[in-house]
């Protein structure tokens, strides 16, 4: 029989592909569940593809290549898919993808299958990105292909003798290092307010206030507190720090990219914080030109990794540029943290650009004012010869 690896996260969608590549492709289903650090208990899910049936099962231990090819280009990048959502799900798609062309290959299979709808922008992710790897290789999506719904699946999986879990029947989650993506039940109605349940860091009862210093080099977080530490490891101390002071939360109408607009709701409090400070240290030392068009950039590059073209020349043309603009982007970022709210209170850096000579309003500066009058004239000049112009042609 010819064999198919399945992307396999042990939920409701997958565990329900595993039975129809079986029954309606006669498929013989290798599955394969890749660390991105969704924290899940990875022995039970040995155990349900097992239990469904599934020839062998693969675990890939993928954290520290996620934390350093995936997010840390995505910190440099400030990337937030219409300014609020750090694409966590977005992001570790690709390398989903690219493990199981890895292990198609090393297994003989003929085909990927996963557990995307058709409704979403992650069957554009695994498509294309497989696609790009190896185009010979057949992708086999049963949600899409069979028009399933959660309903139906949810029915499906109970004739099937298919466990599903309390909190699947309530939302959809996907979950790794950079956040948790929560969509689907209470939260389809947009007067609905998410119920704590939901989320696994963020605290809504916390009134106190705390601090947290973050240390950059190169653009990478690489320090806590003064302390050292690597950066998966960082990640996971501040999601669970900024997360008890109840930051975190994004709750927002995104647009997907095939034409649906949707309620999204992230947990990401690591995520927020040190885009915020990365954000912050850059706008010290970098220059005004270079900001302005590293904001251009930024929006590039947040649309590629959101809409699935990971593998496109162009997102790698873009990382060559950023990753030249954060050679100077090293220093430290001090953050105050109050009741889901964060604001940069500090910072400093050996590149810094700030000069307080210069900017002082006090007698000490060494700013001579009266060069300005001749700048602002010349600055002027092309808005008020326009604006002179359109008041003589209206008069
Ligand atoms: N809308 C987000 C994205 O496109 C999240 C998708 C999350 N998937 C899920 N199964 N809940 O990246």
């Amino acid at each position: 029989m010819n064999k198919v690896i399945l992307a396999f996260s042990g939920g409701l969608d997958t565990s329900v592909c595993v039975k129809y590549l079986q029954k309606l492709h006669n498929l013989d289903v290798i599955t394969l569940t890749v660390d991105v650090g969704q924290d899940d208990d990875f022995d039970e899910i040995e155990k349900i593809s097992s239990d469904l049936g599934s020839i062998d099962h693969i675990y890939i231990d993928a954290k520290e290549e996620f934390v350093n090819e995936y997010v840390a280009p995505a910190i440099k990048a400030n990337a937030l898919y219409q300014q609020e959502y750090p694409l966590a799900t977005a992001i570790a798609r690709p390398l989903i993808a690219k493990k199981s062309v890895e292990v198609a290959k090393k297994h003989d299979a003929t085909s990927i299958a996963h557990g995307c709808t058709g409704k979403g922008n992650d069957q554009i992710r695994f498509d294309i990105t497989i696609k790009s790897l190896n185009p010979n290789i057949k992708i086999i999506a049963p949600i899409r292909d069979l028009n399933l719904t959660r309903d139906k699946e949810i029915d499906f999986a109970k004739e099937n003798g298919i466990k599903i879990s309390e909190i699947s029947k309530k939302y959809s989650i996907d979950k790794n290092l950079w956040g948790r993506s929560i969509e689907g039940g209470i939260l389809e109605v947009l007067e609905n307010e998410p119920l704590e349940d939901a989320f696994e860091y963020v605290k809504f009862d916390n009134n106190s206030v705390g601090n947290v210093d973050i240390g950059f080099e190169n653009g990478v977080p690489v320090s806590i507190n003064g302390k050292k530490e690597e950066l998966p490891s960082l990640i996971d101390k501040l999601n669970r720090i900024a997360g008890s002071f109840g930051i975190g939360v994004v709750d927002h109408i995104e647009d997907r990219v095939i034409g649906i607009k949707s309620r999204e709701v992230y947990e990401a409090p690591a995520a927020l914080i040190l885009i915020r400070a990365h954000k912050d240290l850059e706008k010290l030392t970098l220059t005004s030109h270079e900001l302005r068009f590293k904001a251009m950039v930024e929006e590039q590059w947040s649309w590629l990794a959101y809409s699935g073209l990971w593998l496109d020349p162009l997102l790698s043309d873009l990382n060559q540029f950023i990753e030249k603009t954060q050679e100077r982007v090293t220093g430290k970022i001090k953050v105050k943290m109050h009741s889901g709210y964060y604001r940069v209170i500090g910072r400093e850096s050996k590149f810094s650009l700030y000069n307080k000579d210069i900017a002082t309003y006090l007698s000490n500066s060494n700013f001579d004012q009266t060069m300005a009058k001749g700048f602002v004239e010349l600055w002027g000049l092309p808005s008020i010869t326009a604006n002179t112009v359109i008041s003589d042609n209206n008069a």
